[in-house]
């Protein structure tokens, strides 16, 4: 582990943000380059948080026996799958498509870069875990429904380690990517 990993960061190591203190936060929303494509990419990012939110917070009520279990399984396969398969398409074009152009375009963060794509490998194996958790539960509850509860502590361990994980990661990414592409005027 680097002191760079997610799970040890902090933020941005700090001469990746020297654009950052050029163009803070508070100010991307009046920037005239703040641009559709920018803001919808953030609001994927919102939409990661809020599916993940759900998993976690289904997931408490489940536990607490609050929730239908057919009910809490029909909403786990639903939000669970639409995460993993919208993060797995968000990565991919990030990796492939963004953070090349944004190299291009500006090489003094390609370190900065180069971090956020090894936070997408982990989070695929945090994904996995979420999959292979949630798949179990389901299952048993055609199989088995009366041990099918046995597998939530676990679900809820994934769900929590993905929330954890996107808290970090997306911000800094944003802290990364959005003064670049303001200052560069891309995706405008
Ligand atoms: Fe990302
Ligand atoms: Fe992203």
């Amino acid at each position: 582990m680097t002191q760079h990993d997610i799970a040890v960061r902090q933020g941005l190591p700090e001469e990746m943000q020297t654009l950052l203190r050029e163009y803070p936060r508070d100010a991307w929303p009046d920037h005239p380059n703040f641009a559709g494509l920018i803001q919808r990419w953030m609001g994927a990012h919102t939409m990661f948080h809020q599916m993940a939110e759900i998993v976690t917070t289904d997931t408490k009520e489940m536990l607490d026996r609050k929730l239908d279990p057919d009910w809490y399984a029909m909403r786990l396969g639903h939000f669970g799958n639409a995460l993993v398969r919208n993060l797995h398409g968000h990565h991919t074009w990030e990796d492939h498509k963004f953070f090349p152009e944004l190299m291009d375009a500006d090489n003094r963060f390609i370190d900065g870069l180069e971090i956020l794509e090894s936070d997408h490998e982990q989070m695929d194996q945090l994904l996995a875990e979420l999959v292979r958790s949630s798949n179990r539960f389901i299952q048993l509850m055609d199989l088995s429904a009366k041990d099918a509860p046995d597998e939530l502590p676990e679900v809820l361990k994934n769900a929590g380690a993905i929330q954890h994980f996107l808290q970090r990661h997306l911000s800094d990414e944003e802290d990364l990517a959005v003064p670049i592409l303001l200052h560069h005027k891309l995706r405008g």
